[in-house]
């Protein structure tokens, strides 16, 4: 076994991660960070796509919107569809900010390259990640290299950033997290599509056959989406019915969805899960380790970023100066943020799905669907309501 040495032990080389490693490093804090899958899976791995403004100032203060500026579609608000009708929420006119669309990978493979230029102890493909020790003053993280050498490296903190299957927070002291968990019937069919988007900024509907979303990567690039049964065997979608799907979902008199060549398909549950508090001790969770959101609120990966940079500051007042003011209030300051996103992302959600089971209890799906389309109406009618949907939409608080 060999044995070394750094400040911050992090494990996962995700969007959090990879971000808090680089704000340590130009804080002059060193940190090992290590990660279960290859590189190439890391930067392949499709997730999420839309960036609030504050996430984008966070980049750009760090250095590293270098790419983001250039290649990032900056949208000033989404549509909103239900009934056959479209409507606009002008989210720069309701609240005076935008959002912008630059994928999760992409942000992982400037990290990583951020990250390797600078010569950091990064190590993919590693197996056996251990956490140890976590009452003391010296928490040890363990791993096996993709050569089949065993390290331990003695940490001043540990950060785990290892996402919701990570083991970070199942090393929590027994008896110490409060979890709050909801399992929503459905999930999305995400797909990768070869074919310029047939829309300037997405379009979430609502429709009776259940919720689509038309999103994008670039300007030749569409990302959609289709709520599905939670245990859809994506086999039962061939690319010709996805595209009939959407078709008929997203139809509008007038407008056309423009069809191409798949690149990539998918099925992914829904989830809300909060875990609290996200410190023990010397070690601190971020990101999906300590919560999960159902996509429809766009809110996972910024609140993944938004998680580390409290916790960089707090480690970097904690580490180099010995002040554990920051560190202390970590999970508070964070959980207020997350809440807020838990909320608004099941509110959207909730507003948006149809509920499946309308043979046993059909009045409750009448029922439901009044009350989404009454509260999409309010929505798209109401200023004071848009106003509400757009603040939290662009993030709340806003970041920075
Ligand atoms: P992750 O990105 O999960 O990174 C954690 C890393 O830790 C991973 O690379 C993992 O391999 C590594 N790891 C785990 N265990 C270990 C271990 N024992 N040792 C070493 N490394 C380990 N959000 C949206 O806003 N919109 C979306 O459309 C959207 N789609 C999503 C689709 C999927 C399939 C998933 C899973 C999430 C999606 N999200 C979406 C959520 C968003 O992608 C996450 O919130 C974001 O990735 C969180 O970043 P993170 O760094 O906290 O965690
Ligand atoms: C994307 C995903 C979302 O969950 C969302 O609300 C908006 C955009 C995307 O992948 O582009």
């Amino acid at each position: 076994m060999t044995r070394e040495r750094t400040q911050v032990g992090i494990v996962g080389a995700g969007p959090a991660g990879l971000l808090l490693s680089h704000l340590l490093a130009l804080a002059g804090i060193d940190s090992v960070v290590v990660e279960s899958r290859s590189r190439a899976y890391c930067e392949a791995r499709q997730r999420a796509g839309l960036l609030e403004e504050g996430t984008v100032r966070l980049l750009r203060a760090a250095g590293l919107a270098g790419r983001l500026d250039r290649e990032g579609l900056e949208h000033g608000g989404i549509y909103l569809q239900f009934s056959g009708e479209r409507h606009h929420l002008d989210f720069r006119d309701l609240v005076g900010r935008a959002v912008t669309i630059y994928a999760q990978t992409e942000i992982v493979k400037d990290l990583i390259a951020e990250r390797t230029s600078a010569g950091a102890a990064l190590h993919f493909d590693v197996s056996g990640t251990e956490v140890a020790d976590l009452g003391t003053d010296r928490p040890l993280l363990r791993y096996t290299d993709a050569s089949g050498n065993r390290h331990e490296v003695g940490c001043d903190v540990i950060a785990g950033c290892d996402g919701f299957h990570g083991i970070c927070r199942p090393a929590m002291p027994d008896g110490l997290l409060t979890v709050a968990e909801r399992a929503y019937p459905y999930a999305w069919l995400g797909i990768l599509a070869d074919v310029p988007p047939s829309t300037d900024e997405l379009i979430y509907c609502r429709h009776p056959n259940g919720f689509a979303l038309h999103s994008m990567r670039s300007p030749e690039v569409s990302r959609l989406y289709l709520q599905v049964p939670p245990d859809e065997d994506i086999e039962d979608w061939p690319d010709d019915r996805i595209w009939a799907e959407l078709r008929h979902r997203l139809e509008v008199p007038g407008w056309e969805l423009e069809e191409g060549p798949i690149l990539e398909k998918s099925v992914t549950p829904m989830r809300s899960f909060v875990a609290a508090p996200m410190r023990s001790g010397r070690l601190f969770l971020a990101g999906d380790a300590a919560h999960i959101v159902p996509p429809t609120g766009a809110k996972g990966l910024n609140l993944a970023l938004a998680d580390v940079s409290v916790l960089a500051a707090a480690l970097i007042a904690l580490v180099r100066d010995s002040r554990s003011e920051l560190a202390d209030a970590y999970s508070e300051t964070c959980q207020n943020r997350v809440w807020r996103a838990t909320h608004f992302s099941w509110w959207m959600t909730s507003m948006l799905h149809v509920t499946p089971g309308g043979d046993e209890m059909p009045d409750r799906n009448e029922m439901e669907a009044q009350l989404q389309l009454s509260q999409l109406r309010y929505v798209t009618t109401s200023r004071a309501a848009a106003t509400t949907l757009a603040e939290n939409y662009c993030g709340y608080p806003p970041l920075c």
